[in-house]
């Protein structure tokens, strides 16, 4: 996958694209990059022009000095389309992705012709998880990403699959570690900051895909009911084996039911 680099307020973001076709955004979420969709360029990118970009902080991107909102994600999206003359696109968000997919729906309705929502929540923080939050940053602040992965692989990956697959295991442990302390730092204050997105849910009126990992641990099956409850036009796919990073875990089930679902919106 070449990577490409744009530039947004002198912060060098870097992305890929592959295929041809109807464009489909990728994007990934908390502590990862654009390789966590790995099986996803190779299972659709025969059919759809795949945009993949690193967020601020991860991957190649820089992270800056400012501190992000979910809001600065969505405008370094759009400012990507706008690179790109994208207009409208299909918006697929992992976990964080998800976040960032309501407030880019927030912000450029108009620029969203389908979602899909991946292993996420509309709720905003809890108490619990704030303070999980803080705790995070002072374990980065003192040992870096490579102890932030410590903590988060076991927690993202069912716990058979991380047996059966240890290059799996390495795969997200690496993703996690390449990212810089300040950019996942970054992240983890914007998204303790972020609105509830639940009264947004009702509003959304674009066809919607819902998918989550029947195990997943941190966004729960619950959470993907509430939204597919609330969301006037969504559809809900469990996908049985896998936890927080479904698209990794069973990337033959995900891409079924992504491409089943880009067929009836995009063609
Ligand atoms: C993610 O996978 O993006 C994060 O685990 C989401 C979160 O911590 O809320």
């Amino acid at each position: 996958m070449q990577e490409r680099v744009y530039e947004v307020n002198g912060l060098n973001l870097a992305y890929t694209v592959v295929g041809q076709g109807p464009s489909v955004l990728l994007v990934h979420g908390f502590a990862l990059s654009r390789r966590l969709w790995a099986p996803q360029v190779r299972g659709l990118a025969d059919r759809y022009r795949l945009v993949l970009p690193d967020l601020r902080g991860f991957g190649s991107s820089d992270a800056g000095e400012a501190q992000p909102t979910i809001e600065t994600y969505a405008q370094d999206i759009a400012a990507l389309l706008d690179v790109l003359n994208i207009q409208r696109i299909v918006f697929c968000g992992l976990s964080m992705g998800g976040y960032i997919a309501f407030a880019f729906y927030r912000l450029f309705p108009q620029r969203v012709q389908a979602l899909v929502l991946a292993d996420t929540r509309a709720q905003a923080d809890t108490p619990e998880i704030r303070q999980a939050r803080e705790e995070q940053i002072t374990l980065i602040d003192r040992e870096g990403t490579t102890a932030l992965a410590d903590v988060l692989w076991p927690r993202f990956l069912a716990p058979e699959n991380a047996e059966r697959d240890p290059a799996l295991v390495r795969e997200v442990r690496a993703m996690i570690e390449g990212a810089s302390a300040r950019g996942a730092i970054g992240a983890l204050r914007a998204m303790m900051d972020r609105p509830d997105s639940t009264p947004l849910l009702p509003q959304i009126t674009c066809p919607t895909l819902i998918i989550v990992g029947e195990q997943d641990s941190v966004t729960p099956r619950a959470d993907a009911e509430l939204m597919a409850a609330r969301i006037p036009q969504a559809k809900l796919k469990v996908i049985a084996g896998a936890g927080h990073l479904s698209n990794l875990e069973r990337p033959d089930d995900f891409n079924q039911a992504l491409r089943a679902f880009l067929a009836e919106v995009v063609g």
